[in-house]
This record gives structure tokens, sequence and C-alpha cells, in this order.
């Protein structure tokens, strides 16, 4: 996903009704970063996410609440503004599917889907008589054989989820038709437009046995985008979902400058669980309606609580407002990325969340800025040392310091490993810190001051490297660690790595303060 001017990064949109969780947190946290990390790096960015408000989940909590729906959707998509916010994300705009752009862009696409025809020269969209399992709660389509038991044998889908037999008169989409195109989308881009590996076998395999037309709209119902032409029926909400992607860059206007700079979505990234949905309707859609479709689609693992599955009925959600407020915004950011190669599934474990934050941040990060900022405060009337002749160990942390961002910009750009990343980075923290322990400049401080100054301004250059990296992931931290270092405020992102935007000796530096505390467990009450 490297080598281009401008990155179009997306989030699912939350389904509006839903508290907002960890499950939520991290998929627009991973995006996030890599929003972050590619404005950073030079790109323009556009990074969107927002709510999914229509469908019949959204319809029966709005009447359970005893509010019209579009009172009760403007009430509750604020707690997903609200924990934008929270997390800190830096969404460029905030998508909802009530909203007039998204129902003109929607049925326009629908328009033409509709007026053109499937590859084997059939229309795209019929009329028909839906007859099988739903599930309200996954808003989808289950066939039979994708059915299991319960426990007292009633069917249910395969996420558990109850279904129910909906039998109405629907459109559908020629799914089956467009295998083949779908097929050679993932083959482009050297197979990568899905990712990870895993995740491109399972939808190749999908897409290879046996494809349903696709039922697009539903009569049931009413809170809903209407199909045009047919006010009786409304559309899928996962149509009128996905097609989010496409309205917020100014579609169906197509010569606005936003779809020109931005369409076709760089990376679409998203859980494991919407796999499907984004990586076969949609490009059938975007194709069918004569689109290009997105270029990478990326699917994360899904988090277990202590071991647990994340579930309202067990009471184990995660808020991320709670552990935001326990252990700090950073800290979490830092661990989500960092605890659970990206891709796989992960546990969120409090001890593991302790430890993280304790050994990296506190004892391998936090140390290594907050011994050299004090020893410069202290010892070089509160400047940057002017450092004199380079040495050979200095030489050679400066090296790996000024040689990280390649890597990480192979990691993140290119593969979304986020974990890896931050353990390359890591690597460089461990070294800095073996230097300071070899070089001992508070030794230098008595027997050899000049050296010590050159042994700090060395230190200093190295943490400037890592807090310029490490930005994307913990965005307030690093900028108070890069203040503390005296950075200038225009040179922080990434063409300032290397010597171009070094550390200028004799600027004041302000008193530190430890960026990264130890984590204590409060003491038990007595009693
Ligand atoms: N509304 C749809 C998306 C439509 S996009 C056109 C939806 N919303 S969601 O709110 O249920 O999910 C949002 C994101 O949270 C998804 O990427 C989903 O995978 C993620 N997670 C929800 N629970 C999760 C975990 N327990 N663990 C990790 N991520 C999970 O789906």
């Amino acid at each position: 996903m490297t080598g281009k001017a401008a990155y179009y990064l997306t989030t699912p949109i939350y389904y509006v009704n839903d508290s907002p969780h960890i499950g939520h947190a991290y998929t627009s946290l991973a995006c996030d970063v890599l929003a972050r990390f590619m404005r950073l790096d030079g790109h323009e960015v556009f990074f969107l996410t927002g709510t999914d408000e229509h469908g019949q989940k959204v319809e029966k909590s709005a009447a359970a609440a005893g509010r019209p729906p579009k009172e009760f959707v403007d009430e509750v998509s604020e707690r997903f503004r609200a924990l934008t916010k929270l997390m800190n994300f830096s969404n460029d705009d905030f998508i909802r599917t009530t909203e007039e752009r998204h129902i003109r862009s929607c049925q326009e696409l629908w328009r033409r889907i509709a007026a053109n025809k499937s590859p084997k020269g059939r229309d795209n969209i019929y009329l028909d008589t839906y007859g099988g399992w739903y599930s309200v709660r996954d808003e989808a389509f289950y066939g039979e054989a994708e059915l299991v038991k319960g426990a007292d044998g009633e069917k249910l889908a395969s996420s558990g989820a109850p279904v129910e037999w909906v039998e109405e008169p629907s459109y559908f989409f020629r799914l089956e038709d467009w295998r083949e195109r779908l097929l050679e989308y993932y083959a482009l881009r050297d197979g990568t437009v899905v990712a990870p590996e895993s995740r491109r076998n399972e939808v190749e395999s999908f897409v290879k046995g046996e494809l349903f037309d696709l039922s697009i709209s539903r009569t049931s119902f009413s809170w809903g985008i209407p199909v045009p032409g047919d006010d009786a029926h409304i559309m899928y909400v996962w149509l009128d979902a996905l097609t989010n992607y496409i309205t917020a860059t100014g579609f169906p206007d197509e010569d606005s400058a936003r779809y020109k700079t931005f369409w076709p979505a760089s990376l679409h990234m998203v859980g494991k669980d919407i796999l499907r949905f984004h990586t076969v309707y949609w490009p059938a859609f975007l194709m069918a309606a004569g689109l290009e479709p997105p270029e990478r689609v990326f699917a994360h693992g899904w988090w277990t609580n202590e071991g647990e599955k994340i579930s309202k009925s067990l009471g184990n959600v995660i808020d991320p407002a709670d552990i935001v407020a326990q252990f700090g915004l950073d800290q979490v950011r830092y661990f989500l990325l960092r605890e659970v190669p990206f891709g796989n599934d992960g546990d969120f474990s409090r001890r593991a969340m302790v430890g993280r934050i304790n050994s990296e941040l506190a004892n391998d990060f936090g140390n290594l800025a907050q011994r050299v900022l004090s020893m410069m405060h202290k010892n070089c009337d509160a400047q940057m040392p002017q450092p004199g002749a380079l040495r050979d160990a200095d030489k050679v942390l400066l090296s790996s310091a000024e040689k990280l961002i390649d890597t990480v910009r192979v990691e993140i750009g290119e593969n979304q490993a986020f974990h890896e990343a931050l353990t390359q980075i890591w690597a460089v923290v461990r070294q800095a810190n073996g230097y300071i322990a070899e070089q001992e400049p508070w030794v230098l401080r008595k027997t050899d001051p000049e050296r010590m100054a050159t042994v700090l301004y060395v230190a200093a250059e190295c943490i400037r490297h890592l807090a310029t990296i490490c930005q994307p992931f913990m965005p307030d931290s690093c900028a108070t660690m890069l203040d503390q270092l005296g950075a200038p405020q225009e040179g922080r992102d990434f063409t300032s790595l290397g010597s171009d935007g070094a550390l200028v000796p004799g600027t004041g530096l302000p008193k530190p303060e430890p960026v990264f505390p130890r984590f204590v467990e409060d003491a038990p009450a007595d009693g």
C-alpha cells in the first residue's frame, strides 16, 4: 500500500445503537495509526469513520426506547463521536448514513448497478421473492447449511445469533455472475488486495463455492433508504452501509476534488467478522456500477477478555473510557497494537496491560528519556549540549536510529504489521539503553564533561528519532517528549529524521517530567 501521494483510509461505521467497546476502538485505532503515519510521511490522507444508522435492528431499538428512529439515532450516534475524541482519532470526516449526501449516493449507486448488465449479459438486479433465514442481530442472511443448533434445539446462525424465517418480495443482486471478476480482483497487486493471506484464502474459497444471488431489499420494515423507483422496498442495510465509503468522497459528484483524489479507497480496515461484506459484496457492487473497487482490505482478529469471548450477556464488555481512565490513553493505544500480531486474535488481560506499561513504556522508553533529559537539565545548564567528535559507538547508535524509519515504513505502510513496527522500534530503545549503560555519562560528568556532552547529545538525538516515529501510536506522549527535547514544532514529521532536523545545541530545555509513569495498583482499602 505504498508509493502513492494520497491515501484514503476507512474504518467500519459503527452500529449506531451499540455501546462503544474495545473492539470498535481497535479497528479505528489501527486505522488512525496508519493515517497519522502516512501524514507524517508526507502524504495527503483522508481518514473516515462514522455511524451505520439504518436497518431493522435500529428500528427495533428505537421502538423499544419509545422514540422516532431519527431522533433516536441523532442521540446515540454522539456516543461514537465521543469515542473518536476519547481515543484521539484523527478522522477527517464522520459520516452518518442518515445524512442526505448518503441517501443520494446510495440511490445513485443502485441506479447504476441496475442500469448495467452483469458479465454474463444479464440484469444485475431483478425482482423476486426471498424466502430464507435472516438474523436481525447480524443483519445478514444465512443459508440452511450455515445454521447450527442452539441449546434448546432452535436454529441459530453460525455466529450464534437467532434467525427468523423471512419471506417477502425482494430485489436480488446477481452475485454469481461476478465470480470470475472477483477472483481476478483478488489476484491484483500480487494477490495482496485481501490481507492477511489467510483471509484472502478464506474469501477465495467462499467465492469459488456456491454463490447465491444476494437479496438487497426488504419490504417488511421501513427504516432505510428507499429503492429508486420502488418505494415499497428499502435497501439492504449492508448495501447502504458499505456505500458510506464512496459517499464521503463526494460520489456521485465524480468531478469533486475529493472523489478524484481519493477514490478508489486505499484501504478498508475491518474486523474478520465483516470480511465477506467488504471483499465479496462491496467490490461486486462497485464493479457492477462501473466503479473501481478498493485497493486493499485488511481484516484484523478479535479480542477476548481474560480468555473469554466478549459479549453483553457475559457482562464482560470492555468500555474504552474505563481502561483509558485507569491506564492512560497512550498506554491503551500502545498496548492494543503491541500485544497481538495484527491480524491474529488476542486476549485483553489486566496483567498483560500492566506488564507492558511498566516494562516497555515506563522502564525501557520512559526511563531512557527521563535519564537523559534530567542529566542534560542538571549538568548542561538546562540546554541541549554541544557534541564533540563522534566515536564509533555514537555512530552505531545514530545509524540504527536513522535507519529505523525505513523498516517501520514497510511494516506499517505496506504490511500493517503494527506489532512488528513496535518490536523494531523497541530494539532501538533497548540499544539506546545499552549505550547509556556502557558510556556511563554520570561517570563522564567528573572525568570528561565534553565526552558526557557528546553522549547525552547522541542519546537525545536517538530519543528524538524514537519519539518522532512513535507519534502515530502515542501522539500526546511523544509530543511531550519532543517538547522536552526542544524539537521545533515544525520539525516533527519524517522529513526531519536523519541529520536534517538534528537537535540544536544551546536550545533551552524545560524541566523534564516522566512521560510514562509506572502503573501502581491502588493499595487495597483497609478493613
Ligand atoms: N456496522 C457494521 C460495519 C459497517 S461498515 C460498512 C459493523 N459495526 S460494528 O460496530 O459491529 O463493528 C465495528 C468494528 O468493530 C468491526 O471492525 C468489528 O470487527 C470490530 N469489533 C467488534 N467487536 C470486536 C472484538 N471483540 N474484537 C475486535 N474487533 C471487534 O460491523
